[in-house]
């Protein structure tokens, strides 16, 4: 066939298959096959970018409804990396000196560096692309043809191959996990007759997900089916990004294996599951009281009940999405919604804890004869807008800096990127100023209690501060801290376990069973319920 009429043929199908691949991506395999079987030359860098995003964006179409079979997945990443290597050739074209192009889609990205028996330069400068580079003795291989003395150098870097070329393609043994730690590359020589590298050809890999310093990473490359590391090497690694030199070229990536969590111990399931499902009818128990019994007046509840609410919604969520994972994780859409549920009621208690935090010193300040204004300051309705606002601007804030940020394989916030500290960010800040807040009202009760005469502080009273004291620390969430620490300490991990699912326990505690009128109400309703009558 004339290249002319093959380009025609290429050219026709942009009006009959091309739209019909943009909407349905059936066409895949047919466009697949006559990019195959075409022997276009040259073709224009449009007409190439035009193809190479179809081609691409209809096989991740594709991809979406077909089942995950590993040899579908492999010969459909096998026909689509030469199909793109091959449209991607076309733009190569004699030159006597060098020439560039470059184009940028949202699949691939591509930079193809040519030069002739006319070239100037002695080293071709470095190919880049947003997540990858790549250093090549482009000159040293064009002296070495020694015919048309010219080389050609195409180097893709392809956002969304991932998904068919597998990270679990490497290394045959299942017991670590594989993590693609880079975007898939590939570099060629298109239309140059003695490919044979002079030097180690290297790639400068950024890392597009969080790197765990107790994994390991590979440069390999794709070798049919599977991916191997056989001539390639790490020549360097930060935690955000990795060199590697290969003596050939071919399609790479940096896959990162860590060795997998043991089995999740079911007996910490069971512990785990037991606490949340008893802190939650604390929570609801709680919330009851705080609704049915009638407080003194200047007794304000609003920042634990607001507690409560976030906090119950929050673990109930959790719990649910967790016991439900495999029927929501398939549901991408509802998987972020929950994550940013999460994310938004998680925060909103952590908000309400500081605030309890300032009314309880405001409190124990004794500071009643505080100004209106700042009693206004104070008022359920303000601190209402404060207690949620603040959680849903942090919301907002991390959906506009990172719209992928939610959705993570369990449904929470993604760990890559840091994205993890739009939570922990404002957590240790809030953290970090309740204790501060905690250790003054610490100061001040004690300094109260050494004034009070020993009469009043007697043993039992003492001692019922002291709990009090120690519960009012969970409540104010002081104990959310220990996990930062638990790597790996089973005994603080039970201890986390608990003390953080028991929140509302210890409000219950405090507010309810150790509050005298709440108690007295308490005694009058079973009173009420064993005598069938109310007594007044
Ligand atoms: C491509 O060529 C092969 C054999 O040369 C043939 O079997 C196949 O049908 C062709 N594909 C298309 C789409 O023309
Ligand atoms: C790649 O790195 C190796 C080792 O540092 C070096 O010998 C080689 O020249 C480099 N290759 C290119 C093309 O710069
Ligand atoms: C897979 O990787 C592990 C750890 O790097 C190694 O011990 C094992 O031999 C590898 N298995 C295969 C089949 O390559
Ligand atoms: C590895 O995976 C295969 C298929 O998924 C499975 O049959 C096999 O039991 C796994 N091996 C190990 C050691 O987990
Ligand atoms: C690449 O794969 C082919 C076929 O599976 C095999 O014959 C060849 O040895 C592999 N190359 C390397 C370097 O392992």
């Amino acid at each position: 066939m004339a290249p002319v009429a093959a380009s025609f043929l290429i050219l026709g199908l942009n009006i009959t298959l091309l739209e019909d691949c943009k909407t349905t991506g059936k066409c895949v395999e047919n466009l697949l096959g006559l990019i195959e079987n075409s022997t276009v030359q040259v073709l224009a860098l449009n007409d190439v970018t035009t193809f190479l995003d179809v081609v691409l964006n209809a096989t991740e179409k594709f991809l979406d409804s077909s089942s995950a079979d590993p040899k579908k997945l492999v010969s459909d990443g096998n026909r689509l990396l030469k199909a793109s290597e091959k449209l991607v050739s076309m733009v190569v074209k004699q030159t006597n000196t060098s020439e560039y192009v470059s184009f940028t889609l949202d699949t691939v990205e591509g930079q193809v560096f040519m030069v002739g028996p006319k070239v100037t330069l002695d080293k071709i400068p470095r190919l880049d692309t947003t997540d990858s580079s790549v250093d090549i003795d482009l000159i040293g291989i064009a002296k070495n043809n020694n015919e048309t003395r010219s080389a050609a150098v195409a180097f893709m870097s392809y956002n969304t191959m991932e998904n068919l070329l597998k990270p679990d393609f490497f290394n045959a043994s299942n017991d670590t996990i594989k993590t693609m730690m880079s975007t898939v590359i590939s570099a060629t020589l298109p239309k140059t007759t003695n490919t044979k590298l002079t030097k180690p050809v290297n790639f400068t890999l950024r890392h597009i997900r969080e790197f765990d310093p107790s994994g390991s990473l590979f440069c390999v490359y794709w070798n049919i089916s599977e991916w191997i590391v056989d001539g390639c090497s790490v020549l360097k690694t930060t935690s955000s990004y990795t060199v590697c030199s290969c003596d050939h070229l071919s399609t790479f990536a940096l896959i990162m294996q860590t060795s997998r969590p043991p089995e999740s111990d079911s007996l910490m399931d069971l512990l785990n599951l037991v606490c949340v499902i008893v802190g939650l009818a604390f929570f609801s128990l709680a919330l009851l009281t705080f609704a049915l019994c009638q407080w003194s007046p200047g007794v304000n509840n609003v920042a634990r009940i607001n507690i409560c609410i976030s906090l119950l919604l929050a673990h109930l969520l959790f719990l649910l999405t967790q016991r439900f994972l495999s029927l929501i994780r398939p549901l991408q859409v509802l998987c972020v919604v929950i994550s940013g549920l999460l994310h938004f009621l998680f925060l909103s208690g952590f908000v309400w804890m500081f605030i309890e935090a300032v009314l309880l010193f405001i409190c124990v300040k004794n500071l009643s004869q505080i100004s209106s204004k700042k009693r206004e300051v104070l008022s359920s309705g303000f601190l209402c807008v404060i207690g949620y606002l603040v959680a849903l601007v942090v919301v907002c804030v991390s959906v506009g800096l990172v719209p992928k940020g939610y959705g993570s394989e369990d449904c929470w916030i993604k760990k890559e990127k840091g994205f993890i500290w739009s939570f922990l960010g404002p957590v240790c800040v809030i953290l970090a100023l309740n204790i501060i807040i905690f250790i003054r009202i610490v100061i001040t009760l004690y300094s109260t209690l050494k004034n009070l005469n020993a009469e009043v502080s007697q043993m039992k009273q003492t001692k019922i501060m002291a709990f009090k004291t120690l519960a009012q620390c969970v409540v104010l969430g002081c104990s959310w801290i220990l996990g930062f620490f638990t790597n790996g300490s089973k005994v603080l991990e039970i201890v986390f376990l608990i003390l953080n699912s028991q929140q509302g326990t210890f409000i219950f505690l405090i507010y309810c069973v150790l509050n005298n009128e709440v108690r007295q109400q308490y005694r009058n309703f079973f009173r009420c319920l064993c005598c069938g009558r109310k007594k007044h």
